[in-house]
């Protein structure tokens, strides 16, 4: 498992470099959907982790947000999104990352984020804990939701169906407050290092969480989906937080969910 990290570590962090050099140069945008966008930098990332990935693990299956994955019945499967807050990047706002995260039997086992304005490299193995730059990391000991300071996020494809602002609005009227800061990989090692407490979002692909969500479990989080099961990579919810503020956060989310299903 060692070695798998160090190779994800190694190609994540010259993924950065891409990103981190992309970031300083006019951006050439082009939309998947209405307010999807995508950049040069998300290819020229993508191309590089995935290009370094199939020549180490030949065998391993590969799936990429710019669908340039190698996908394949493999008993390990990388989860690959090469730049994770493209919006952010775009405007030049400095909040995104690189996320590679690797899953065997539906579960993650290795996972980097490295947010590279920042020189930020989260890593976890399962079983072995959580990291920021070789120093371990615990989610926060915030024992109730009025104390906490949560995060969420928009998904860009799903903008007009979105029931979150109902969520977002009832969150802020019981927390101290929630962020929406653009990446959801980012999102997670947030509630990882105990920046945030918890952090929620509907509709998040696999390439999204595949890492973060390794992250959260070894620094002592909790993750499920929004009733309280087993989050699944790719499932419609998934809520994550320092794990004593769960229960709470689900019992709010249950409710709202109840009011949204009535109107
Ligand atoms: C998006 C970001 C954002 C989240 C969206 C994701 P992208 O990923 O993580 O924070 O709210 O759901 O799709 O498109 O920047 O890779
Ligand atoms: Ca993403
Ligand atoms: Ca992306």
């Amino acid at each position: 498992m060692k070695e798998f990290l160090k190779v994800a570590v190694d190609i994540a962090r010259e993924a950065g470099a891409i990103l981190r050099e992309g970031f300083e140069r006019p951006k050439t945008i082009t939309y998947k959907g209405e307010v999807d966008l995508v950049t040069e930098s998300d290819r020229r990332s993508e191309e590089l982790v995935v290009s370094r990935l199939k020549k180490h693990f030949p065998d391993h299956g590969i799936v990429a947000e710019e669908g340039s994955g190698a996908t394949a019945r493999t008993r390990y499967c990388w989860h690959v999104d090469p730049l994770d807050g493209t919006t952010n990047f775009a405007h030049g706002y400095p909040c995104f990352a690189v996320s590679i995260g690797l899953v065997e039997d539906g579960k993650s086992i290795v996972g980097v984020v490295f947010n590279p304005v920042a020189n930020e490299l989260f890593t976890a193995v399962r079983g072995e804990g959580a990291f920021l730059n070789e120093e371990r990391i615990r989610v926060s000991p915030v024992e109730k939701l009025a104390n906490s300071l949560v995060a969420t996020g928009f998904p860009t494809h799903l903008r007009k169906k979105s029931s979150n602002m109902e969520y977002y609005w009832q969150f802020t009227l019981r927390t101290h407050g929630v962020r929406r800061d653009g990446s959801a990989a980012l999102d997670l090692c947030s509630v990882a290092c105990g920046r945030f407490d918890a952090y929620w979002e509907f509709g998040l692909s696999s390439w999204d969480t595949a890492a973060g969500v390794l992250l959260v479990e070894e620094a002592g989080g909790t993750v499920s989906d929004l009733t309280g099961q087993p989050y699944h990579l790719g499932g419609p919810s998934l809520i994550s937080s320092n794990g004593r503020i769960h229960v709470e956060l689900q019992e709010v989310a249950a409710s709202i969910a109840a009011r949204v299903a009535k109107d």
